[in-house]
């Protein structure tokens, strides 16, 4: 059977994850979290004390990787690195610019294509990155581009590290935004950009709960009822 699949698009901190996973359980579908994904290989060179940057070293350390990705019995998805569950060590502040830097290598991103695939071959899913609509799934039934402006998402990013007891300061957390998104877009890679197919979803100004009403009017507009989206 052919399965369905949204993907959404969108620059860090729009708020992609948490409003995908809450859409993915109100449609009954797999969520696939493909930064988890970059995170994990960005964690991997960091453990070897390879230059996330440096594309010879990362591509020759590839092989030598086992990434998998499973869902545990919450239905959360969790990833594994060569065996160990790696799923919260992949959420450190660190390991976000790793990841990043990582994701602008070209073999990178073939390496992790057909875990990707796979995922939207097997099974109903709302899978979101930066590149799910332009490249991963060219075919999904509804292409989302979720943005917000980069203080508000660096002030969601704060909100968030202080939840986690981390230290968080805003000037430090708007410069990292700020830099990320320039390496999304500006790589040559599969850059971070809006398809012309992709509809756009600006939360700038909306809380959770308005945030995600809009993606669900969205998805019920674009894809008819939740019946028919299963
Ligand atoms: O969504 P995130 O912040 O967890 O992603 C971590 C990094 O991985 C981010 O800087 C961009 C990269 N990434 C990517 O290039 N392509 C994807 N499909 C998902 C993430």
């Amino acid at each position: 059977m052919e399965h369905r699949s949204i993907a959404i698009d969108g620059p860090s901190g729009a708020g992609k994850s948490t409003l995908a996973k809450r859409l993915a359980q109100e449609l009954g579908v797999f969520y696939v979290d493909t930064g988890a994904i970059y995170r994990t290989v960005g964690l991997a060179a960091r453990r070897r004390g390879i230059d996330p940057g440096d594309g010879q070293a990362v591509e020759a350390m590839l092989p030598q990787l086992t990434i998998t990705m499973g869902y545990g019995a919450d239905g959360l998805q969790r990833m594994f690195l060569d065996g160990e569950d790696v799923t919260g060590a992949i959420r450190e502040n660190e390991i976000s610019a790793c990841a990043s830097k990582a994701a602008a290598i070209p073999a990178v991103r073939g390496f992790l294509m057909e875990m990707q695939r796979r995922a939207a071959r097997e099974h109903d899913v709302i899978m979101d990155g930066r590149d799910i609509g332009t490249v991963v799934l060219p075919g999904a039934g509804l292409k989302i581009f979720l943005t917000a402006a980069p203080e508000e998402r660096a002030r969601r990013r704060c909100r968030e590290l202080l939840e986690r007891g981390e230290r968080a300061d805003f000037d430090q957390v708007l410069r990292e935004v700020i830099e990320r998104d320039r390496r999304d877009t500006e790589r040559e890679a599969a850059p971070l950009r809006q398809g012309e197919d992709a509809v756009l979803a600006d939360t700038t100004g909306l809380d959770l709960e308005g945030s995600f009403q809009l993606l669900l009017g969205l998805v019920r507009e674009r894809l008819g009822g939740k019946e028919e989206q299963a």
